[in-house]
């Protein structure tokens, strides 16, 4: 783990350096002592709910339940790699070592997941657990869980739809269900390739993301959240939703993983229709007239005005990490994404943090999970505070390369 302490400091240093760069008012107001004080605490509480649960699968936390309770989840479950991705990000932002314990503690139960083949969602489990822990310490041991995931997640791919299938379950629905989410899981494979020197696995991601941008968008850039293909003859058969408002509405989270994950495929292939695909999609997402003010969508940017109308702060977190890579990449438009990024952070940091010993150590409210079926609506969500400090190390990197 030796080179976790260089990381730590080189940060540090940074954080010395160009606090007077900060545009958002996390380090004004003190945050970056929430942010350790909250993770520490998420720590604690869940410790104190998996003494009181039957359960015994449970190794970390995914959200509130609407009674204020901690929703504990089992390592199969898609966002079991969250937590422990933002007690990772969190160490790198204040250098605190226990943090850095703590993601070693939250990352290790998962490593089952590496052989477990019935789930797309591979990449968020594991990139943000073991692959950040990797980036960090360079253990080689979170290498070999790493590449043994991408393995396991090749058997998902369909040469015929040339896609990566992404849910199991509701058979009566989709034949072959392909969802924009699934974009995100791409980056373990980019990096599988980079470790092993297999360039298979880069070929069915570029393939996968070449199929999508065929398939998943509109004339107006929005994407449709699933795409249901025959998976004997590959042609598309139905363009539909899960969790938006209606088939033909835009769900924001689905258009933020759109974002960066074409964002992200463009950084690992220099392939240029992926550059312009994510600029499309910040167009359609900055542009958009029903974008409140202070960037923070509401969950389905369709979702009719009504008296109760819920943001999706996790969209915003998202899309505010993706716009800050995304402006290395778009020089005319850099400033612009830059702007929009930091008008995003700083309205999460004014009025969607947690005061110190909130949410049971959350670091953000109001995400919105699946409104349709009425699963974490206006509750705080651990997907939500991973993408909000990754875009926080991402604009201090940014203000150092900026100097
Ligand atoms: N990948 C599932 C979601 O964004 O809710």
């Amino acid at each position: 783990m030796k080179n976790f302490t260089k990381v730590v400091y080189f940060v540090s240093v940074l954080d010395l350096l160009f606090s007077g760069c900060q545009t958002g008012n996390h380090r004004a107001n003190g945050s970056y002592e929430l942010i350790k004080s909250q993770l520490k605490l998420l720590a604690v509480n869940f410790k104190v709910a998996k003494t009181l649960t039957t359960r015994k699968d449970v190794v970390t936390i995914r959200s509130l339940n609407s009674d204020g309770t901690l929703n504990l989840i089992p390592s199969k479950d898609w966002c079991s790699g969250f937590y422990a991705g933002s007690l990772w990000y969190g160490s790198i932002l204040t250098g605190d070592t226990e943090l850095q314990k703590l993601a070693v503690e939250f990352t290790t139960p998962l490593e089952q997941e590496k052989l477990n083949g019935k789930t797309h969602d591979m990449g968020f489990k594991m990139m943000c657990s073991y692959g950040q822990g990797y980036h960090l310490t360079k253990d080689s041991v979170y290498r070999d869980i790493l590449i043994q995931s991408a393995k396991t997640l090749t058997k998902r791919f369909n040469e015929k739809v040339g896609a990566f299938r992404s849910w199991d379950h509701s058979k009566d629905k989709w034949q072959f269900p392909v969802i924009i989410d699934n974009m995100m899981n791409l980056e373990l494979l980019f990096w599988a390739s980079r470790q092993t020197g297999d360039q298979q696995y880069y070929n069915i991601a570029v393939k996968h993301a070449e199929t999508t941008l065929a398939n998943h968008f509109r004339a107006d850039n929005s994407s449709y959240h699933v795409i249901d293909y025959d998976s004997i003859t590959g042609k598309v058969l139905q363009k539909t939703t899960h969790q938006g408002f209606s088939d033909s509405s835009a769900w924001a989270r689905g258009q933020a993983w759109g974002l960066y994950g074409y964002t992200m495929c463009y950084r690992e292939t220099g392939i240029v229709s992926f550059l312009y695909q994510a600029e499309k999609i910040a167009a359609f997402i900055l542009n958009h007239p029903n974008l409140p003010a202070d960037k923070i969508p509401y969950w389905d940017f369709d979702a009719p005005e009504a008296s109760v109308r819920p943001r999706d702060v996790s969209a915003a977190a998202i899309t505010a990490s993706a716009l800050l890579e995304l402006a290395q990449f778009s020089p005319s438009k850099k400033d612009f994404y830059i702007k929009s990024a930091e008008t995003i952070l700083k309205s999460l940091n004014k009025d969607y943090l947690s005061k110190p010993g909130e949410n049971k150590g959350f670091l953000l409210g109001h995400s919105t999970g699946s409104y349709p079926q009425h699963v974490e609506v206006d509750v705080p969500i651990n997907y939500a505070d991973y993408y909000y400090l990754e875009a926080l190390v991402r604009q201090n990197n940014f203000n150092h390369l900026k100097k």
